[in-house]
Parts: C-alpha cells; structure tokens; sequence
C-alpha cells in the first residue's frame, strides 16, 4: 500500500497548540476485522487499511508535541488466530516496516521494538532491527512498536533478568525497587500518559501493564482503519482536560 501522508507540518491541517500534551501515548490499534467485514471485505483488508491511519497518527504526534508513542500491532495472544491471518500480520508487519523506516527516518523518529523473540518471524525481527539501527540518533519521536508483546511476559522477563543479576550478584537480594525494576522493561518502563483503544472494546488485553498504572485511558469507537492524526489531536484534547491526581486530594468546597 502506498497512501500519501503529508509529513510533519506540510498539510493544512494544523495541530493545535495546546499546553499539557501527554508526553508518551499508547494506542491499541483494534477493529481492523470488524470493520473489514462490516465493508463485505475479508478481516486481513482491515489491517491493510491500518498503515495509512498508523503513518497519520505518527505524523500528528510529532505535530503535536508528544514524545514517545507506542502501539500495539500484535500480541502474545494473536497467535491463537487462523494461521492464514497470523501469516498475513507477520508478512505485513515486516512489509509495513520495510517500505516506512526511510520515511519515518526523514521525520526524525527512532524506532524501537517491543516484544520477544521466540516464535516471531526472523524477517520481523531483522527489519525491525534494521529500522532502529537507522533511526537510532533521532530524538524527535520514539516510537515503539509492540510486536509479539504481551505485558505479563514483558514483567515475567524482567523478574527472570533480575534474578540473574542476583545470582551473578550485581543486584542485592531483597532490595529491588520499582526503580531498579522499571529499568528492566522495554524502553526503561516509562508511564504511560494516555492509552487510546479504538474499535469500542474497553479492555487493556495485556498491553503495557505496568505503564499504565496511572494512565488516562481513551476509549475510541473509531476502528483503527478510520484513525487520523485529527482524532489523536481530538483525543488529547480530551486528555488535557482531565484532572490528574496521583492520589492526592484537594478540598473545593461549591456548596
Ligand atoms: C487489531 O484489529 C489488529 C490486531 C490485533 C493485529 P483486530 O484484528 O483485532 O480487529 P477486530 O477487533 O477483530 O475488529
Ligand atoms: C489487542 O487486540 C492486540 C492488538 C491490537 C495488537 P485484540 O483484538 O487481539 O484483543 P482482544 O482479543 O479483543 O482482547
Ligand atoms: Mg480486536
């Protein structure tokens, strides 16, 4: 697929200029199926349909500001799938990244990958480490892409890497904090701002739990094939008029 996207601060459509933009958003890109077969079309056209939204999404969130943005394109769990739709993610994953990295590259995004290496396709995991060896100076963006991640497999690999820097004894027993812990996730753990679902569903299907502890979360009926960087804008906006409290509390007596 080879939809035009206006690059970063081109287009007419200007982001706006707000204060408080989340500095890292996760979004769950779901509904692809549904709104394939809601078109008469098969579920793997939806996903096709996924890389134009992906690509706009990216460029509105340079525009706008954010810093870190992570997505989730294939799970732990998506291996239950018919194995033609599996063949068809995996393929597109890698073809997705293969065609985009140069362009993503001129933007000035860095991108990382998230996930773990059995079972995935080694094709997938060569261009996406070839995508971050080229990209690796940007600052711009970080834009992480979670493919064969699970959230309960991120931690569980940390708990098993501290355990070995225990017994090779350059972590002390009983004194792993959530500091020293949150080093051990993919990109250092770093709390997630905003989680965006589209596609209706409002659940968090083993993404980023640990992050997301004290997350906004979004829930867009959008299906993903329909996202563009004006319903990120539009999302955050609502972000930005959120109270965040981190467990504090204020009196504001009205009565
Ligand atoms: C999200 O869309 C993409 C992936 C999980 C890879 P779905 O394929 O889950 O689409 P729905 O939710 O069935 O519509
Ligand atoms: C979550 O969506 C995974 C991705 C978007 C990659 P799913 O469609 O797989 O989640 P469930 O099955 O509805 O929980
Ligand atoms: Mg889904």
């Amino acid at each position: 697929m080879t939809g035009l996207i206006l690059p970063p601060g081109a287009g007419e459509l200007k982001a706006p200029q707000i204060s408080g933009v989340p500095k890292h958003v996760a979004i769950i890109m779901d509904g692809n199926g549904r709104w394939a077969n809601e078109r008469g079309l098969p579920r793997t056209e939806g996903h096709r349909q996924g890389e134009i939204a992906l690509m706009d999404t990216i460029a509105g969130a340079v525009e706008i500001g954010v810093k870190e943005l992570t997505v989730y394109a294939f799970s732990t769990e998506n291996w239950k799938r018919s194995p033609a739709e599996v063949k068809f993610l995996m393929g597109y994953s890698r073809d997705v990244i293969r065609r985009r990295a140069a362009q993503l590259h001129s933007w000035g995004v860095r991108i990382n990958w998230w996930g773990r290496r059995p079972r995935l396709w080694k094709s997938v995991i060569t261009e996406l480490e070839k995508a971050h060896q080229l990209t690796r100076e940007n600052t711009r963006l970080d834009f992480n892409m979670a493919v064969n991640y699970g959230g309960r497999a991120e931690i569980t690999d940390a708990v098993n890497q501290i355990t070995r820097e225990v017994a090779a004894g350059s972590l002390q027993a009983g004194h792993i904090t959530e500091g020293v812990f949150g080093k051990r996730l993919y990109g250092k753990g770093t709390d997630v701002d905003l989680l965006i679902r589209t596609g209706g569903e409002q659940r968090i299907s083993n993404f980023l739990l640990w992050q997301c502890a004290y997350a906004e979360f979004m829930f867009n009926p959008v299906a993903w094939p329909e996202y563009r960087r004006e319903t990120l804008w539009d999302d955050i906006l609502a972000f930005t008029g959120r109270e965040r409290r981190f467990g504090t509390a204020q009196d504001k007596v009205t009565g």
